[in-house]
C-alpha cells in the first residue's frame, strides 16, 4: 500500500516534470491602449501621450513614473495578480528577450492607440491595434526560433490573451470633429466598421495562435473627467454613455459568433459598464468621495491635459475614481479587476494555475484560487 503511494508520487513527479519541461508557463498576451500601458509609450520618444512624469505611478514600486497611466496598478495587472499570471512587461522595453517572453508574457498595449490606425492621430507615436499584432507575430517567430513550431504552438494556444480597446476610436477619434471618421460614419456605421475591423483583427489573431482570448467592454466613458468639464453642464456626456453601451452590445455580439464558430477558441466579450455607472452615481456607497474630477489636477485649470509634477494631488488617493482627466485610479481598476474576474469567470479560460511544478502537475484545476 505505502509502496503504492510512494510510487504514484514518483510517477506524478516524473510526469510533471515532462509536461512542466514541454509546456512551460502559462502567460499572458495583453493588446491595449493607455488603460493597459505598462511603458511602451516611454520608448516612443516623439508621442504626445505620455506617462512618464511624476505623479503617474506614486503608488505603484518605488514610486516613480513606469509608463503606467495612472496612480497604481491597471486593470490587467490586478486580473493577473489575483489568477496567478505573471505581469508582462512592456514589448518595447530594450531588456525584453524570448526568454523573458516565455516566463511573463509581454504587453503590446500603447496610450493613444485605438482599434482603427486613424485613432489618436494628434498623439503623433501611439501602436494602434494593427501595429500590436504586427509586432506579436514577430514574437511568434522568435519564440519558434527559440522553441521550435510544435511548442511555440502550445506556448501561444495555452497563453491568455487580453484585447482591451475601443475607447480613443471614440474620444480620440469618432468624436472629434478633426477627424474624417467623424463626418464620414454615423453611430451605427461608425460602430459596424469598428466591429469588421475587430473581427479581422481577432481572426488574425486566431491564426497566431491565439486560443482563448478576453475582449474588455468600454466603460461609461462620457463620464470622464475631461468629457464633464467638456459639457456645459458638468454631467455625463450622455452621446458618449450611449456609444460605449452600443459598442459593447455589438461586441458582446461579435464574440458569441467568434467563439462558436473558430475551432478551439474560447473567445470571450466582458465589460464592468454597469458597476461602474453606478461608482459614478453612488460613490460613497462603494467607498469614494468623488467620482467627477481627477485626483490629479493642475490648479483649477480644467482640463488639465496630463498630470505633471506641478500639479497638486487630492488628500486620498484611493477615495478618487479618477486619477486624471481621462484613466481611473487605482482603487477604481481594482473594483472593474473584481467585475471582470467575475464576468469571465476567471478569464472565462481553464488555463491550470501556474502553480509551483508539482502541484500544477498533479491537479491541473479549471479554477485558479
Ligand atoms: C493599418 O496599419 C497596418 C500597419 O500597422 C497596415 O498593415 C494595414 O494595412 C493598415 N490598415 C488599414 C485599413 O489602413
Amino acid at each position: 500500500m505505502k509502496f503504492n503511494v510512494v510510487l504514484t508520487l514518483l510517477l506524478v513527479s516524473i510526469v510533471g516534470i515532462a509536461i512542466q519541461g514541454c509546456h512551460g508557463k502559462v502567460v499572458q498576451f495583453i493588446f491595449g491602449d493607455s488603460l493597459s500601458d505598462v511603458g511602451n509609450n516611454k520608448y516612443l520618444s516623439r508621442s504626445l501621450a505620455q506617462a512618464s512624469l511624476p505623479y503617474y505611478g506614486i503608488d505603484f514600486g518605488n514610486g516613480l513614473p513606469n509608463g503606467r497611466f495612472t496612480n497604481g496598478r491597471t486593470v490587467a495587472d490586478i486580473i493577473g495578480d489575483n489568477t496567478g499570471l505573471p505581469r508582462p512587461p512592456a514589448f518595447l522595453d530594450p531588456s525584453v528577450t524570448e526568454d523573458v517572453i516565455l516566463e511573463n508574457g509581454v504587453n503590446y498595449a500603447s496610450g493613444g492607440g485605438g482599434i482603427l490606425n486613424e485613432t489618436g492621430g494628434y498623439f503623433i507615436q501611439r501602436l494602434s491595434l494593427w501595429k500590436q499584432i504586427e509586432l506579436f507575430q514577430g514574437t511568434t517567430e522568435m519564440i519558434k526560433n527559440k522553441i521550435g513550431k510544435r511548442a511555440a504552438k502550445k506556448f501561444f494556444n495555452d497563453a491568455p490573451f487580453v484585447v482591451a480597446l475601443g475607447s480613443n476610436d471614440f474620444i480620440n477619434n469618432y468624436l472629434m470633429p478633426a477627424y474624417t471618421d467623424s463626418w464620414t460614419y454615423n453611430d451605427q456605421t461608425f460602430i459596424e466598421y469598428l466591429m469588421e475591423t475587430l473581427q479581422k483583427q481577432l481572426l488574425v489573431l486566431h491564426n497566431l495562435g491565439a486560443r482563448k482570448l478576453m475582449v474588455f467592454g468600454l466603460g461609461p466613458m462620457g463620464c470622464i473627467p475631461l468629457q464633464r468639464v467638456l459639457s456645459t453642464s458638468g454631467q455625463c456626456q450622455e452621446r458618449a454613455n450611449k456609444l460605449a453601451l452600443s459598442f459593447n452590445k455589438a461586441s458582446s455580439k461579435l464574440l458569441v459568433e467568434m467563439d462558436s464558430k473558430l475551432p478551439g477558441a474560447s473567445f470571450k466579450f466582458g465589460d464592468a459598464y454597469d458597476i461602474i455607472d453606478d461608482v459614478i452615481r453612488n460613490p460613497y456607497k462603494y467607498g469614494f468621495t468623488n467620482s467627477d474630477s481627477p485626483c490629479c489636477s493642475f490648479g483649477n485649470i480644467r482640463p488639465a491635459l496630463t498630470c505633471i509634477p506641478a500639479s497638486t494631488l487630492c488628500q486620498d488617493r484611493s477615495k478618487y475614481v479618477f486619477w486624471d482627466e481621462y484613466h481611473p485610479s487605482d482603487s477604481a481598476n481594482e473594483l472593474v479587476a473584481n467585475e471582470l474576474i467575475k464576468k469571465f469567470g476567471y478569464l472565462g479560460v481553464d488555463a491550470p494555475a501556474p502553480a509551483p511544478a508539482p502541484k500544477s502537475a498533479i491537479a491541473p484545476s479549471p479554477h485558479n484560487e
